[in-house]
């Protein structure tokens, strides 16, 4: 499997803090069937945005050549190929301008997005349709866990139709975030919004770098072939930079 979505780099976010809790994670993941991970770090180390707090993309590039060192060490074996999760704001798009934001794979054609927790922003359709013009196809992560999408999942389908893809959380499955995301998750599933699934990792405790319990729950609603190419497939295509459709 492939986890698209994973804060495991350590001392960069609110993720690992050293080297052994980000091992400690690889491990897990691996257990898990995982054998590629897309390190994520949050775009602004503590969150909001703050230039002087940016993770650079030589940063990034820099950890993931030290971690993959540190994995064949240890005879772990798992790819880490390079990302971030890029919040939803001018500041991001600018940065992003100036190749200061790492895309999937560095790939230029993906970037993990993430909206403010509380809203929308009036010019979020404008951003997503400045990204698809620049040859990037924006993934929000973890709409499931986001207030207003989660009152109003049907909200969505704007953003579906302006060609964004929706990356959902394993734990929202499997009741991490409670029973009311867990059902609307299933909900959204079912209705088509949802085209991979990711662990959104920041440790081996709450939210962990496991799939398969959240990929089986998928494969009840909506066959094991499809719950399988979320996690295989689809965030291939992603990661190579492929066309989607
Ligand atoms: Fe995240």
């Amino acid at each position: 499997m492939i986890d698209l979505h994973c804060h495991i780099l350590p001392d960069i976010d609110d993720g690992p803090q050293t080297w052994k809790e980000s091992l400690a994670m690889a491990r897990m993941a691996v257990k898990d069937g995982i054998r590629v991970i897309v390190a994520s770090p949050h775009l602004f180390r503590r969150r909001m945005v703050d230039l002087n707090a940016l993770n650079e993309k030589a940063a990034i590039s820099a950890r993931i050549s030290q971690f993959q060192e540190k994995l064949e060490a240890e005879q772990i074996p798992l790819e880490i190929l390079p990302g971030c999760e890029c919040p939803l704001s001018l500041e991001s798009i600018e940065l992003l301008a100036e190749d200061r934001v790492m895309t999937i794979n560095d790939g230029k054609r993906y970037l993990l997005l993430e909206m403010p927790e509380l809203s929308i922003p009036p010019a979020t359709p404008d951003i997503c349709f400045q990204l698809q013009a620049k040859g990037i196809t924006p993934i929000i992560s973890h709409p499931e866990r986001h207030m207003i999408f989660l009152e109003r999942p049907e909200k969505l389908l704007r953003f579906l139709d302006l060609g964004c893809l929706m990356q959902m959380t394993a734990g929202s499955l499997t009741g991490t975030f409670g029973r009311r995301v867990a059902k609307v998750s299933k909900m959204m599933v079912k209705k088509g919004y949802i085209q991979m699934l990711a662990s959104d990792a920041h440790s081996t405790g709450g939210r962990p770098p496991v799939l398969s319990q959240a990929v089986s729950q998928l494969g009840h609603l909506i066959g094991n072939n499809a719950a399988l190419a979320m996690v295989t497939t689809i965030p291939e295509k992603i990661i190579k930079g492929a066309s989607m459709f």
